[in-house]
């Protein structure tokens, strides 16, 4: 890789903060400036993490024109917003999930990117988690056979989260289920059916005026034979936190454990069947990284526990996701390659969950996914 560096900023330094001592350390890149509201909280993260270049105020970092890059973890609704604001002023973006919350903001963004000519990154956690890479390192070398059929799951119990989570519909936060189903495979959506399932007690539906517990969604790819099926839930069904993402395949199929911390299960065809099933710890994927950030992978970001951020505690970690999306982010920019996933294939992404929620609410009809989002 050349050795340029490229400096970045990150924005919302809860989730965000987990980010900062990876690029402090990725080879390819210079921890330049940090962002969030709140002066106190931002100094904090800035002396403990010996970050000087500091703002309170988003519109004022995209002024540095030291700054290539801009990575940003701030709530949800404010995703798109700023990811074109910074695509405007010139600096390259990765974004946490979800790219946005409607189809036309999916749509400028990927406007912006192909006039500006920069580079947009979904930063989704889910494909670039060890057992991903395990499942699509097991595809490429034809051990999965030919695929059939791809599932994926995530539920989790949102009750106390910040405010913009109560009665969220399940759909709207699908990234972490659809992500690994398509990306696999590299595919896309072509349309999607949704059925919304159960109900939430009533002070949660006048947020989002949702009332489903469970939404579960089929999707058909595009150019291809294959479909999957996502469902999520967020309030009111009781179910331990689960990211789980299955593949099935003509001579081998992976199952996701139903407990958290449990090995992957391996089904291999042909054998007799006591010894289909295997049980598979799934290996890390470290050896893939720059040495300096490869331990981020199997620690968390802080030194003690108490300062782990809940999302990756509960999150199982998010698989040692964290550094290889850095190393992805980078390396785009450096190599001037598109990173996994792109623009268009975050938008994609994004609004397979947000067309499955209009589907839902409308009885289970096909959605087609619109025209900017394929290739
Ligand atoms: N697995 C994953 O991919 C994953 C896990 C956790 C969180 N996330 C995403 O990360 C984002 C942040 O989550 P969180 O739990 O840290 O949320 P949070 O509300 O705890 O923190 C948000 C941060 O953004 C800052 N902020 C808010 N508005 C801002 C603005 N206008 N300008 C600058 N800074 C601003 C806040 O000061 C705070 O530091 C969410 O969008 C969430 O979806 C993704």
């Amino acid at each position: 890789m050349p050795s340029s560096k490229i400096n970045v900023a990150v924005a919302g330094l809860g989730f965000g903060a987990e980010f900062l001592p990876i690029y402090q350390r990725h080879p390819n890149a210079n921890m330049y400036a940090i962002c969030q509201r709140n002066k106190e909280n931002l100094d904090k993260t800035g002396d403990a993490f010996g970050i000087e270049k500091r703002y309170t105020d988003y519109d004022e970092l995209l002024k540095d024109p030291n700054i290539d890059a801009v990575h940003i973890n701030t709530p949800i609704p404010d995703h798109a917003i700023q990811s074109l604001k910074a695509l405007k002023a010139g600096k390259h973006v990765a974004c946490t999930v979800p790219m946005a919350t409607t189809v036309e903001e999916c749509r400028q963004i990927v406007e912006a990117v192909k006039d500006t000519g920069l580079t947009y990154m979904m930063m989704e956690t889910v494909v670039y988690a060890r057992e991903f890479l395990f499942m699509k390192e097991l595809y490429e070398k034809g051990e999965l056979g030919k695929i059939q059929f791809l599932k994926a799951s995530h539920q989790q119990e949102m009750d106390g989260w910040p405010n913009y989570w109560p009665g969220l519909p399940p759909m709207y936060y699908a990234t972490h289920c659809v992500g690994p189903v398509l990306g696999l495979t590299r595919s896309e959506a072509e349309y999607v059916s949704c059925f919304g399932s159960g109900t939430i007690r009533e002070e949660l539906h006048a947020f989002y005026q949702s009332p489903y517990a469970v939404e579960s969604t089929h999707i058909k790819f595009r150019n291809s034979d294959i479909s999957a099926h996502v469902y999520r839930s967020l309030f009111d069904t009781a179910r331990q936190y689960r990211e789980s993402f299955e593949v099935y395949g003509s001579k081998k199929s992976v199952e996701w454990p139903l407990i958290e911390g449990r090995p992957l299960v391996i089904h291999t065809a042909k054998r007799p069947e006591p010894e289909i099933p295997e049980e598979v710890q799934s290996p890390d994927y470290a050896h893939l990284l720059p040495e300096p950030v490869q331990r981020f992978t199997t620690g968390g970001v802080y030194d003690t526990d108490e300062h782990q951020h809940l999302s990756f505690v509960q999150g199982a970690g998010h698989g040692g996701s964290h550094p290889h999306l850095v190393h992805e982010f980078i390396s785009a920019l450096v190599e001037k390659r598109e990173p996994f996933p792109n623009a268009r294939q975050s938008a994609n992404i994004t609004c397979v969950g947000i067309l499955a929620h209009e589907s839902a609410k409308r009885g289970g009809e096909i959605i087609r996914l619109p025209e900017f989002t394929l290739s």
